[in-house]
């Protein structure tokens, strides 16, 4: 039996979308970027980071954790949407340590690029510097813990996909952290470098040894086209 399908709106522009799909899922097919970092089309959606917030129906909600239906009226390219992320941005910056211009990440990470994209500056806040402990423990990979950005894209690549349980968050509001179920850090655990959970990170903080400056700086994802040009992309090619 074929998938119903039904439309709805973004920005006055009308998507198709099939049942089952999320506000985020519909847009990505129909070409329209909704800025994200939690969220990763492999993975099930946690909702954590809220920067995919959009109006929906007159309400905030996350496009990543809400379904798709029949009429609805979505917003989401608006100044007080885009200053909204914006702050989140600027505040997932100043929470850790981000010198982008040494990191090995620069140019193939979301939160640099989304930074870019949504217009940031300078933050606003003081950075707090809290210089967390890097993990060298294991031989392929490293972890540095003032990059990571508590997507828990890795907590749910690790069970979902790798069918392990390398990752966790310890402490909860301002206190949480990600940690590793060994005490000794990553090298004791199950973690491989081919495992789903070494790939998903969207930022500097799970990194594969040796092999950071394989793809040049100048080179990289973000550094030759924008955050969201891809999906952008399948509209463009759709009209011409
Ligand atoms: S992880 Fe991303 S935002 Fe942080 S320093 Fe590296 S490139 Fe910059
Ligand atoms: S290590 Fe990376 S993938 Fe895991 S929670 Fe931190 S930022 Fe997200
Ligand atoms: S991408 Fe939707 S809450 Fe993070």
């Amino acid at each position: 039996m074929d998938a119903v399908t039904f439309r709805f709106t973004v920005d006055g522009m009308e998507v198709q979308a099939t049942e089952g799909q999320s506000v985020i899922q519909a847009c990505d097919a129909a070409g329209i970027y909704i800025p994200r970092l939690c969220h990763h089309p492999d993975l099930e959606p946690a909702g954590n980071c809220r920067v995919c917030t959009c109006n929906i129906n007159g309400r905030n909600g996350a496009a990543c954790v809400t379904p798709a239906v029949h009429g609805m009226v979505v917003e989401s390219n608006t100044p007080q949407l885009t200053g909204d992320r914006r702050a989140i941005i600027e505040m997932l910056f100043v929470e850790g340590d981000h010198p982008c211009p040494y990191c090995v990440a620069s140019g193939d990470c979301e939160l640099q690029a989304l930074g870019y994209r949504l217009g940031m500056v300078a933050p606003a806040q003081p950075y707090q510097q809290p210089g967390r402990k890097i993990d060298a423990t294991h031989p392929d990979i490293y972890l540095d813990h003032d990059r990571c950005i508590l997507c828990s894209r890795c907590i749910r690549a690790s069970r979902m996909e790798d069918g392990k349980t390398v990752f966790g968050f310890e402490g909860r509001g301002i206190k949480m952290r990600l940690n590793v179920d060994a005490q000794g850090g990553l090298g004791e655990t199950q973690m491989a470098a081919i495992d789903k959970a070494a790939s998903v990170c969207p930022v500097g903080c799970i990194v594969i040894k040796r092999g950071s400056y394989r793809i040049p700086n100048g080179s990289r994802r973000f550094d030759k086209s924008p955050i969201g040009s891809d999906i952008e992309a399948k509209r463009t090619s759709r009209k011409s």
